[in-house]
């Protein structure tokens, strides 16, 4: 186990150009696997919604799912940074909602940062309070899936004139407003390559070029996710394929009798042979 990453750490990866690894990670078996494999940054992202949950946007996952989520990968992750997304409806109302939901996600999940999508005025407002809460905050521009009704379906941003100067105006009010780092989704990498030198804080991209770092959704990288993935999207593995095996073959050897075998259970001694067959008797024999 290596030494926990911290800001400095990352702001460090960043200036010596080592690329920063982030993932994914709704569970404690997904949060093992992401620090045994060295990551350096662990994202409980609210994506679980629809790659954990089943539903169709990430817009319905509520505080208490996230939670529940980000407690199990906090118990499994101990080296990388852990970011937990604060979910759609969670920060909208007021900078004391925004600070409350963060507050919570800190002390009840252990979260090293919280991410929070958007670069918009009010958004800036609820960076700035949380960052002044001592909350380090994580901005997410592009493509924000929790507003993407808005922002007219999920589709990649800043690929117009008004789009593009939008994305950048975003990225640099987020870092302005306190952000400790920054993901950007679905901007051309040429855009995002026109903001970066104007960037201080790290900025992990997907599906934004090679920014300082990059993060995918673990079930898409796994190929766990069945279906059309976005364009960003590289299956590194096929697991779900060994899954759907794994598990036919389980129903198949129950089906067939061939599971489970002698060796899958355990051995009685003579006497409690003989006392589990007294005790039948003699319920017979009282009836
Ligand atoms: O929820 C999520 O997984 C995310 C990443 C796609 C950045 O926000």
């Amino acid at each position: 186990m290596g030494s926990q990453v911290t800001l400095g750490r990352l702001a460090e990866m960043k200036q010596r150009r080592e690329p920063i690894v982030m993932v994914t990670a709704y569970d404690y078996p997904s949060g093992r696997i992401a620090e045994r494999a060295g990551v350096d940054m662990v994202l409980v992202g609210d994506s679980g919604a629809q790659v954990v949950l089943g539903q169709d946007s990430t817009v319905a996952v509520t505080v208490e799912e996230m939670l529940m989520l980000s407690r199990a990968v906090r118990r499994g992750v101990s080296t990388p940074f852990l970011v937990c997304d604060l979910p759609f409806g969670s920060t909208e109302i007021s900078d004391e909602q925004a600070v409350a939901t963060a507050l919570r996600f800190v002390k009840e999940a252990g979260a090293d940062a919280v991410k929070i999508e958007g670069g918009g005025e009010a958004r800036l407002s609820r960076i700035r309070a949380i960052a002044a809460a001592g909350i380090p905050v994580v901005a997410h521009v592009g493509l924000t899936p929790q507003t993407a009704v808005a922002l007219g379906g999920m589709r990649a941003q800043g690929r117009t004139a008004h789009s593009a100067a939008r994305f950048v105006r975003e990225a640099l009010a987020v870092q302005d407003a306190g952000a400790a780092a920054l993901v950007i989704e679905a901007v051309p990498a040429e855009v995002v390559d026109v903001v970066l030198p104007a960037l201080g804080i790290p900025v992990i991209g997907i599906g934004a070029g090679r920014a300082d770092g990059q993060v995918l959704v673990l079930h898409d990288l796994l190929g766990i996710t069945e279906g059309r993935t976005a364009a960003f999207v590289k299956r590194f593995a096929e697991i779900g394929d060994g899954m759907l095996a794994g598990v036919s073959a389980y129903a198949g050897g129950v089906r067939e009798g061939s599971f489970p075998g002698p060796e899958h259970g355990y051995s009685a001694t003579p006497d409690a042979l003989a006392a589990a067959r007294a005790e039948l008797q003699a319920r017979a024999g009282a009836g």
